[in-house]
């Protein structure tokens, strides 16, 4: 509604303040509509990504050999493609893991503490249990992702990457 009062500018608005907080059926339902047709596609792609995973092949890779690595030790190793840093931890006399060395968080480098007998992010303090990798505290919203091994004779051999399900 114009008053006299309103300075020239205000005619060529075609909203007045008065008016803002309403919000048509029209501009409602554009709203709902596109926040589903949003929510379906997310849902969409949530589905043909786990899919995907689950079709991906794995070069199988040789890592280490057993007992090349002490009690306790580690050894770093790209796993399943160049520049994918992962960890090969001793945790026993012959007990190995490995796991992506990216913090589910923000992607820091994650290292072993052999005192703490953990993964730990330094970045935000995220800490990992070493025997399977699930979230002990801090930010990290999933597991590390393992790296699957199998032992042949001697040799250890990365074969798959295996997401962890979530706590
Ligand atoms: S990046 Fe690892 S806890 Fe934040």
């Amino acid at each position: 509604m114009k008053s006299s009062n309103d300075p020239l500018w205000r005619e060529e608005f075609s909203i007045r303040k008065s008016e803002e907080r309403y919000v048509s059926r029209r501009q409602l339902t554009k709203f709902l509509t596109l926040t589903s047709l949003g929510m379906f596609v997310g849902n969409l792609w949530v589905v043909a990504k786990s899919r995907i995973r689950d079709t991906i092949s794995y070069p199988a890779k040789w890592i280490a050999r057993a007992g090349e690595i002490p009690v306790g030790g580690v050894k770093l190793f790209e796993y399943p493609a160049p520049g994918e840093q992962c960890l090969l931890i001793r945790t026993g006399a012959d007990e190995y893991v490995a796991y992506s060395q990216k913090c589910t968080h923000l992607s820091c480098a994650v290292y072993y503490s052999e005192k703490r007998n953990r993964l730990e992010c330094p970045c935000h303090q995220g800490y990992f249990s070493v025997r399977d990798g699930s979230v002990l505290a801090g930010p990290p919203p999933r597991p590390l992702p393992r790296v699957v091994l199998e032992r042949k004779g001697a040799d250890l051999i990365a074969i798959r990457m295996q997401d962890q399900p979530e706590a």
